[in-house]
């Protein structure tokens, strides 16, 4: 039986459409065993498929179809701290789960590098699977195959604090009601902030951030799919916070705060509260450098 870690991820950071992610200190645990049978069981009253259509079991029978060998059943138990379709990677944590368990249990016969392409191939887009494998902030292409990708760690006391919806928004919607173009200058606007982000996170250079999460690929559009958006992101500038931005396809909402501000989290539940938001949740997290570990 091994026991995994799988970190939540941010997906997006703003102008980094894609391709830019980050790993949270916020966890989902998958216990996985070969078994004669399908045995699947949630640890937490958080509501999972049982069968062969859960996403753990599916993403570890690739594996093993990948590798021919033969498949009775898996026993896994999971601990799903990282809510479902909020823009936290809940799926890109079961679909690494899955890989690196079916992997480790057959000692490992898939290359790191492997794994980052076959678990963007599952998901569709990489930026948030290769961080939840890989910890770190992760700057990715992926070119319908394989993964061209860059791991950073972040050595930063920043907090990202996470004000979530009590609802669910999925990744479908939140692209279906994208543009299917852009102009040039719209283009121009998104990758120099991208490219502004990673740096200036990077370098210590935060005053920057909140030019480096403006963007008009996604966020424009999906502000609207996320009542009270607006007014989150106006209390989070209100607070101090160097940034705010949609958590991958929403409707998660984030800010970078300084360490120094100590009382961001305290200060953002009271407005929720007189928002009328008291069932929306506020976590205070900081950059995972590590990615996803047997433990
Ligand atoms: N980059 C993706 C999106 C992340 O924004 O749709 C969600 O998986």
């Amino acid at each position: 039986m091994y026991r995994i870690q799988i970190p939540a991820t941010s997906a997006n950071l703003g102008a980094g459409f894609d391709a830019l992610g980050l790993a949270l200190s916020y966890y989902n645990y998958v216990e996985i065993e070969e078994s004669d049978t399908v045995d699947i069981k949630s640890l937490d009253d958080t509501a999972i498929p049982e069968d062969e259509s859960n996403l753990v079991y599916e993403s570890a029978k690739t594996l093993y179809d990948i590798c021919g060998k033969p498949l009775k059943g898996l026993k896994i138990r999971q601990e799903n701290n990282i809510p479902m379709a909020r823009g936290l990677g809940s799926s890109s944590a079961c679909i690494i789960a899955g890989l690196v368990g079916a992997n480790t249990l057959m000692k490992e016969p898939l290359s790191l590098d492997d794994l980052v392409n076959l678990s963007a191939q599952i998901e569709g887009h990489p930026d948030n699977t290769a961080p939840a494998l890989l910890g770190g902030i992760v700057t990715a292409v992926f070119d319908g195959k394989n993964v061209h990708w860059v791991k950073q760690e972040v050595f930063t006391t920043l907090k990202f604090v996470v004000v979530i919806p009590d609802f669910e928004l999925k990744t479908e919607k939140a692209r279906a009601c994208l543009p299917k173009e852009i102009s040039h200058k719209d283009a121009v606007y998104n990758l120099s902030r991208a490219a502004l982000f990673s740096a200036s996170l990077l370098t210590g250079k935060y005053e920057n951030l909140r030019t480096a999460v403006d963007d008009r690929l996604h966020q424009p559009y999906r502000m609207e799919l996320i009542p009270h958006a607006a007014e989150v992101f106006d209390t989070a500038y209100s607070l101090g916070a160097y940034a705010s931005y949609i958590s991958g396809a929403g409707p998660s909402l984030m800010a970078i705060v300084d360490n120094d501000n100590r009382f961001f989290c305290g200060k953002m539940r009271f407005a929720l509260d007189r928002m009328g938001l008291k069932s929306w949740q506020v976590h205070e997290l900081h950059i995972d450098n590590i990615g996803t570990r047997i433990i």
